[in-house]
């Protein structure tokens, strides 16, 4: 059970607690899960719309955008912005847009909450307009490292001032004429490319990134969905080389979003585990950048079948059929991590509940997730009475064979994924867990307890 080499770290983070806190007790679940669900939309796709058709010249059509918090700080950005961003219905939503390098300077501090996604991809705008602005976000947001976007972005010209060790809040003083960027990623970041690409949308010539490992493309297939010019190749190493063409027309098209894969991690996970579970997830995103989860499940021996494969909004998206199964333990290599990088908690719970021993290669990013999610996922686990251990920058789970203890609390750090593991975990550990904050999980998943408890998971709301 070994990994190969491993990829740099990054220093890790300390934590606080939500001020309204919503904790929760979960017991075992009582009965088998069953029914069909639909998940809310996905959360990267939801970012990129509201901000490319924000960009975009005429009237974008949403459906099926994601009204978590994280997605609405983005809204509220864009508005402050000066674009006109409106809900017409839930998960309806049209945006006005003021075209590439005609966004206004926002009067008042940009607030992006809990959102890491957010505030990079926002970077990268903020940097090639001829506007001084300050971001800044929760005390999750505000320990997490901007310096990786910031060091690129300086590229274009752009001056950013930061607090020390380069986190928010943070002023950018950006540029009309920005300098096109060529960018080799030393991490693999969906958001960090996503930043470099953004801050090329307005500069003269070409923007390049080069990155070692391929990462979520929904900001490459999205600018190509609103007109830019996009060239992708794959290096030998199997990393891609993306070159965009500067000062593209964008023009607003109508978007599509899928149902979130990320999200739909927990009730797939929680179907696997509980005795006799039969569920269906219909229109989950299927993008080959997305999938590592289920494939990595599927290995475990799960009862995951994916049906009615189509392209929903030039997204690939299918239903999901989960039933409960035996699982045993798995190696996931590395480079399997950029596609199911928010996954590893959820997939711990799995691994603890499996037969077997798990070990998760080359997770440091995780450190620097809404919170320290590899230390935060051992303490997840050992306060439940399961065996863990980091080696380097491998996560080691050692399976309970269905019987995970429980009986622990669970601190979840302001981190909405690490809430919604524990709730799985509770499902079938053999004592209560308590959850200390539940309230992050709006950030994602707004609706995620009554949802799970329509398929029998008895949460006590
Ligand atoms: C995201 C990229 C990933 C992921 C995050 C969403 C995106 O972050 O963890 O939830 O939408 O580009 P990194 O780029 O830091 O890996």
């Amino acid at each position: 059970m070994t990994c190969g080499p491993s990829r740099r770290n990054e220093k890790g983070m300390t934590h606080a607690s939500s001020p309204s806190a919503r904790p929760l007790r979960v017991t075992r679940a009582q009965a088998p899960l069953s029914g069909s669900i639909r998940v809310p939309g996905d959360k990267s796709i939801s970012h990129r719309a509201l901000m490319f058709a924000s960009l975009a010249r005429g009237e974008t059509h949403i459906t099926g955008l994601l009204e978590g918090e994280d997605v609405l700080r983005t809204a509220a950005a864009m508005r402050a912005l000066g674009a006109d961003v409106t809900q017409n219905a839930p998960g309806d939503w049209r945006v006005s847009g003021l075209g590439i390098g005609k966004l206004r300077e926002p009067s008042d501090v940009l607030d992006m909450g809990n959102s890491g996604t957010a505030a990079r991809l926002l970077s990268g705008i903020l940097a090639s307009h001829g506007m001084v602005s300050v971001m800044t976000g929760d005390a999750s947001l505000r320990r997490r490292p901007m310096k990786r976007v910031m060091d690129p972005l300086a590229g274009t010209g752009a001056t950013f001032m930061a607090r020390e060790g380069g986190r928010l809040p943070m002023a950018i003083a950006g540029l009309a004429e920005p300098r096109p960027l060529d960018y080799r990623l030393p991490v693999a970041s969906a958001q960090v490319k996503s930043a470099v690409l953004l801050a090329g949308l307005n500069a003269q010539g070409q923007t390049r990134v080069e990155e070692p490992v391929a990462t979520r493309d929904h900001t490459e297939n999205m600018l190509r969905h609103f007109g830019a010019h996009v060239k992708v190749e794959e290096t030998p190493q199997g990393g891609r080389v993306i070159v965009l063409q500067g000062r593209p027309d964008l023009v607003a098209r109508d978007v599509v979003v899928p149902g979130d894969p990320s999200s739909a991690a927990f009730p797939i996970v929680a179907a696997l585990l509980v005795p006799g579970a039969d569920i269906v997830i219909s229109t989950v995103g299927l993008n080959p950048l997305r999938t590592g989860l289920f494939i990595t499940l599927q290995e475990m021996g799960a009862q995951l079948e994916v049906t009615n494969v189509r392209t929903e909004g030039g997204e690939l998206v299918g239903d999901l059929h989960v039933r409960a199964s035996s699982l045993k333990g798995v190696t996931v290599p590395a480079d399997r991590a950029p596609s199911m990088i928010d996954e590893y908690p959820i997939l711990a719970v799995a691994a603890a509940y499996a037969s077997g021993v798990s070990r998760f290669c080359g997770v440091e990013e995780l450190r620097v997730k809404e919170s320290d999610r590899l230390a935060a996922t051992v303490a997840l686990l050992e306060n439940n009475g399961v065996k863990t251990a980091v080696e380097g920058d491998d996560l080691v789970v050692y399976g309970t064979d269905n019987a995970i203890p429980g009986g622990g609390v669970v601190q979840t750090h302001m981190d909405h994924r690490l809430a919604m593991s524990a709730s799985v975990l509770g499902l079938v550990a053999q004592n209560p867990v308590e959850i200390d904050d539940t309230a992050f999980i709006d950030t994602s998943f707004p609706g995620y307890l009554q949802l799970m408890n329509s398929l029998g998971a008895g949460f006590a709301l």
